[in-house]
């Protein structure tokens, strides 16, 4: 493993943090984005990040609204890179994109432009999609299921890297005097036929920079773990604690190894969504206003929204926690008789609540809530909670104990909270020497630490070359 932490900005506009958008002073406008998108760009630069991830989505709906805020109105993945490419100069930049609903010609044009464009800094995060509704999007009657999903994102991926390969690096000859513009012999068609994808190619765009652009893949089935081993050069997988990390990094890496590839040429990235400020005491109030502003079912006007998510009230809880909870305000501290009798599941609530906010039960300072222990059943998020030490303890310890490569980093709402993290935590990481202080390199591979991948015309070319001076010696 290297010895510097990979460190990605998770962009989403109006916050992470299903309440983020709430918080006081929060950017919580998608018409005005792309300021955001600006100044998220500024500070992760300065930061020297290794890049800034666009996740995708296919669809909107009004059930996002107490959800997933950040997927009511965004702007494209693919715009986002290429316009960044104009407006930074180092960072790599990551869009998703979607193989059960994109063309792949489109998109090996598409991502092989904003590779030249941004002088080989951008990346691509593959994924099949969980969104039923994007069916009906893009003319479909439904949404396929994972096997035929991950059949069809298997040959994409290899249509894809044809596409990227139809140009050798050097057929562009340029030979003025005798016109001569290009070598024929090194432009390839893909003449890819599979049973879900079909391209005769070749790209009309040069050769990416970056030779191949690194593939990034977040899934979660056994498919997906699948097309991480063979393809990804970044898996992103959720990981919910260290030692299921280390074993799945280590299981991974072994798999890899296996078939033939490089361990070290597949990272493993999870995401996490610190929330930061100068010391322990404002980071924790913080996430209890946070906390205090995700929409509860407290009978209330909004919670009888159609649209209103189930499950968010105490009486839900209830199963939850082993424990039938009668009526109560969703501010009273759970009492210490009635946390005794909580399940395992109950418990490790409480652990991971302790472990966010410093409260426990029967504290007379810091009690825990009813209304702590909804949310964190009901907001599923990878939050940690602290001053810069105590953020990057939780990196350190994660990467050095081989649990992951790095981190895709989320933010709990714009601008505040990022700036906090760039400007508190990255310091705090660099003074441990776990991460760059300059860039060294120019492309996303580079910092990454990733190899330029050689053509495979030319690798194929220089097979038969040798082939033949052996038979003709
Ligand atoms: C950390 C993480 C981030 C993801 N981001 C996206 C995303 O932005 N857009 C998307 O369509 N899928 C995203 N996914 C993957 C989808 O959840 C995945 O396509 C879906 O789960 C279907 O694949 P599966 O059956 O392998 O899980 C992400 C997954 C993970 C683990």
């Amino acid at each position: 493993m290297s010895d510097q932490i990979i460190l990605g900005a998770m962009f989403r506009a109006v916050g992470a943090y299903p309440s983020g958008w709430r918080y006081p002073g929060a950017h919580n406008n998608p018409l005005d984005d792309t300021a955001v998108l600006r100044k998220t760009a500024k500070l992760a630069e300065a930061a020297k990040l290794d890049y800034i991830f666009f996740g995708d989505w296919l669809a909107t709906g009004h059930d996002l609204e107490f959800r997933d805020p950040y997927l009511l109105a965004r702007i494209d993945p693919l715009s986002a890179i290429t316009y960044l490419a104009g407006v930074t100069k180092k960072i790599g930049l990551i869009a998703t994109a979607n193989t059960t609903y994109t063309d792949v010609y489109a998109l090996a044009r598409a991502t092989a432009s904003v590779d030249r464009l941004s002088g080989g800094r951008a990346g691509l995060n593959l994924v099949t999609g969980a969104e039923p509704r994007a069916a009906g999007n893009h003319g479909r009657d439904a949404h396929w299921g994972n096997e035929h999903r991950y059949d069809q994102a298997g040959e994409f991926v290899d249509a894809l890297r044809l596409l990227w390969d139809s140009w050798e690096d050097d057929a562009f000859v340029r030979n003025r005097e005798d016109g001569v513009l290009i070598d024929p012999t090194k432009l390839h068609k893909a003449q890819y036929g599979g049973e879900h994808v079909r391209v005769a190619g070749a790209l009309n765009v040069a050769r990416p920079v970056q030779g191949q652009l690194p593939i990034v893949h977040a899934g979660t089935s056994l498919r997906s773990r699948q097309l991480v081993r063979d393809e990804a050069d970044l898996a992103l997988v959720a990981l919910p604690s260290l030692s299921e990390a280390v074993a799945f990094t280590r299981h991974l890496k072994q798999e890899a190894l296996n078939i033939g590839r490089d361990p070290e040429q597949i990272k493993v990235i999870t995401p996490v969504l610190p929330i930061v400020a100068k010391t322990q005491a404002e980071a924790w109030e913080i996430f209890d206003t946070l906390i205090s502003l995700v929409p509860l079912d407290d009978g209330g006007e909004l919670s009888k929204a159609d649209d209103f998510p189930k499950g968010r009230s105490i009486r839900a809880l209830s199963p939850v926690v082993g424990v039938a909870l009668g009526p109560r305000d969703l501010d009273d501290p759970v009492p210490v008789r009635v946390a005794a009798r909580f399940s395992d599941v109950g418990k490790q609530l409480l652990e991971t609540i302790a472990s966010r906010t410093g409260r426990r039960i029967g504290s007379a300072s810091r009690p825990v809530t009813y209304r702590h222990l909804l949310v964190t059943h009901v907001i599923p998020s990878s939050v940690i909670v602290g001053d810069a030490q105590a953020i990057a303890d939780h990196f350190e310890l994660w990467f050095t104990s081989g649990a992951v490569d790095g981190f895709n980093v989320l933010t709990a709402f714009m601008n505040d909270q990022f700036e906090a993290f760039t400007t508190l935590v990255v310091p705090e990481l660099q003074r441990r020497g776990l991460f760059r202080t300059e860039y060294t390199g120019r492309t996303l591979r580079d910092h990454l630490g990733l190899d330029r991948p050689r053509n495979l015309h030319t690798i194929e070319r220089e097979q038969r070359e040798s082939a033949e001076s052996v038979r003709s010696a």
